[in-house]
């Protein structure tokens, strides 16, 4: 009998960290889907995923990198990123360098956890995250257990 090959390209939305491991300021190591990323909240509480290195020189933006309001500074030249993955400023330069952007993931959070889109094609999100804990609505949060 003919075995079916399994489609091995992942595509849909995945549960990547606990939301309070991710607190505003926070830079949170991860690995998934073979690639290195980061996931950081701002100021105002926005968090993002993006691949880890960055697009200057390379630097591990996960070591070292600090949340300034609503941008992540990369520690080894201070080149800023914004949370669509784009360099909004250079300190040394006058202007940032549009051409340059690190690839970020959609993201939501719901029921205390942070999921991120993933597609190996790179299609967009076609379809929401199911809310399947709200079912559970007992007033206990993960920290209860
Ligand atoms: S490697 Fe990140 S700013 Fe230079």
């Amino acid at each position: 009998m003919a075995k079916t090959p399994l489609p091995m390209k992942p595509t849909g939305w995945f549960q990547v960290a606990w939301s309070a491991e991710i607190r505003a300021g926070d830079v949170h190591r991860m690995t998934y889907f073979s690639t290195e990323m980061i996931a950081w909240r701002s100021a105002s509480g926005q968090v993002t995923v993006m691949d880890a290195y960055c697009e200057h020189l390379g630097a591990h933006l996960g070591h070292g990198g600090t949340v300034d309001g609503e941008i992540l500074r990369c520690p080894f030249h201070g080149w800023e990123w914004d949370n669509q993955g784009r360099n909004v400023c250079i300190p040394y330069e006058k202007r940032p360098n549009k051409g340059r952007r690190i690839r970020t993931y959609p993201v939501t959070e719901h029921s205390e956890s942070v999921f991120i889109w993933f597609d190996e094609n790179g299609r967009a999100p076609y379809f929401e995250v199911a809310d399947v804990l709200s079912g559970f609505d007992d007033g206990r949060s993960a920290a209860d257990y």
